[in-house]
C-alpha cells in the first residue's frame, strides 16, 4: 500500500536456513541468515543499492534434505519422559497441496487472488503425508493393528539424509540432530511396507500404560467397556512402544523388555538393536 514493487525477506538468526516457498502480494525474494547479512551490508556500503529479482526456478535435489525445520516440535516428552517424542519427521516446509479458492493464497483479507494449489509450511502438512502412509499400510496390510502400523513407520524411518550423513538440525544453523528433533527419523513410506519386525500394543497394554500413570479403575472404565484391575507388576519401562527411552539413567542400569512379532517372511529372524539415549 507504500508503493513498494518487490521485498527482501531476510531470516533473523533463529529462523536460520529455513527458506520457504510462502505466497506474498508482492514480487518477493526469501534469503538465508546468512545471505541476509551480506545484504545488509551492501545495503549500508551505498546510497543508491540496487537489487533485481530474477524469475521463479525449481531447484532439485538440494543439499542437505531432509533437515528439521527451526519450527518443528522438540522433545523431551513432558507428559511422559519414558515415551521419546517426537515418534517420527515428516515433509513439512514448501509442500504444494490443493488449496480453497474461498481464500487468497496469503489468506489475506485484500488478496483477491484464486488458486487451486497452494504453497503451505507447518505440522498440517506433514501429518497429512504420516497419514497417507497409514493409509496405505491399512489398505497393504488390512489385518495390521493401528499400533503395528506405527510401529512400521518409524522402525523404518532414516536418521540420515541425502548425503548419507546425520540428518541436520536448522534450530542451531546445522548441528547434527538429535532423537529429540527427530525421533526415530524421517518417514520412508516403501520400507514401511515391509519392517520386518513389529512392537504391537493391544487395548490391554494402553490399560496399563493408565495404570501406571495412576488412573483409578473408575477413570479407566471410561476408555474401556469391562472393569479392569491394574496389574501392580506392570512397569512402564516395559510399555512395547516401537522405540526406547530412559529418562535419568543415571549409573544404574536399567532392564527393558519389548516383544517383536514377525510380520515378514516365515521363519526369518532379524536382531534389532536400538541405543540408549540418555
Ligand atoms: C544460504 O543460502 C545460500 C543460497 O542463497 C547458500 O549458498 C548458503 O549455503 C546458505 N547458507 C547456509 C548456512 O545454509
Ligand atoms: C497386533 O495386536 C492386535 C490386537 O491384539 C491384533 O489384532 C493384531 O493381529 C496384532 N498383530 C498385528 C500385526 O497387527
Ligand atoms: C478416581 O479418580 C477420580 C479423579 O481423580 C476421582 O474423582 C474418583 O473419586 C476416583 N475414584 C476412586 C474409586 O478412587
Ligand atoms: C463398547 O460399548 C459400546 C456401547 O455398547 C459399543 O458400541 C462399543 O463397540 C464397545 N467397544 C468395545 C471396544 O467393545
Amino acid at each position: 500500500m507504500a508503493g513498494a514493487v518487490g521485498m527482501i525477506l531476510v531470516n533473523d538468526e533463529q529462523s536460520g536456513n529455513d527458506v520457504v516457498a510462502d505466497p506474498h502480494v508482492l514480487l518477493v525474494s526469501h534469503v538465508n541468515y546468512t545471505d541476509g547479512k551480506y545484504i545488509f551490508d551492501y545495503i549500508k556500503s551505498t546510497k543508491t543499492p540496487m537489487a533485481y529479482l530474477t524469475r521463479v526456478k525449481t531447484e532439485l535435489g538440494s543439499k542437505p534434505a531432509p533437515f528439521v525445520a527451526t519450527f518443528s516440535s522438540r522433545g523431551p516428552n513432558l507428559l511422559e519422559q519414558g515415551i521419546l517424542k517426537p515418534d517420527i519427521i515428516a515433509p513439512g516446509v514448501s509442500i504444494i497441496a490443493a488449496y480453497t479458492e474461498a481464500a487468497g493464497p496469503t489468506s489475506h483479507i485484500s488478496d483477491t487472488r484464486r488458486v487451486p494449489f497452494n504453497v503451505q509450511t507447518g505440522s498440517s502438512m506433514s501429518c497429512p503425508h504420516a497419514s497417507g502412509i497409514a493409509g496405505l499400510l491399512r489398505t497393504l496390510h488390512p489385518d495390521w493393528s493401528p499400533a503395528a502400523i506405527k510401529s512400521a513407520i518409524m522402525t523404518t524411518a532414516t536418521t540420515q539424509d541425502d548425503s548419507m550423513e546425520p540428518i541436520l538440525d536448522d534450530s542451531s544453523s546445522y548441528v547434527k540432530a538429535t532423537p529429540f528433533a527427530y525421533g526415530s527419523g524421517h518417514i520412508q513410506p516403501n520400507k514401511a511396507m515391509d519392517p520386518g519386525l513389529i512392537y504391537n500394543l493391544t487395548t490391554l497394554d494402553y490399560l496399563n500404560f493408565l495404570c501406571a500413570h495412576g488412573y483409578n479403575e473408575t477413570m479407566i472404565k471410561s476408555f474401556s467397556n469391562s472393569t479392569y484391575k491394574c496389574s501392580k507388576s506392570f512397569s512402564l519401562a516395559d510399555f512395547n512402544y516401537p522405540s526406547i527411552a530412559v529418562p535419568n539413567l543415571g549409573e544404574d542400569s536399567v532392564t527393558i523388555n519389548r516383544k517383536v512379532t514377525n510380520v515378514g517372511s516365515p521363519g526369518h529372524t532379524e536382531c534389532m538393536s536400538r541405543s540408549h539415549q540418555k
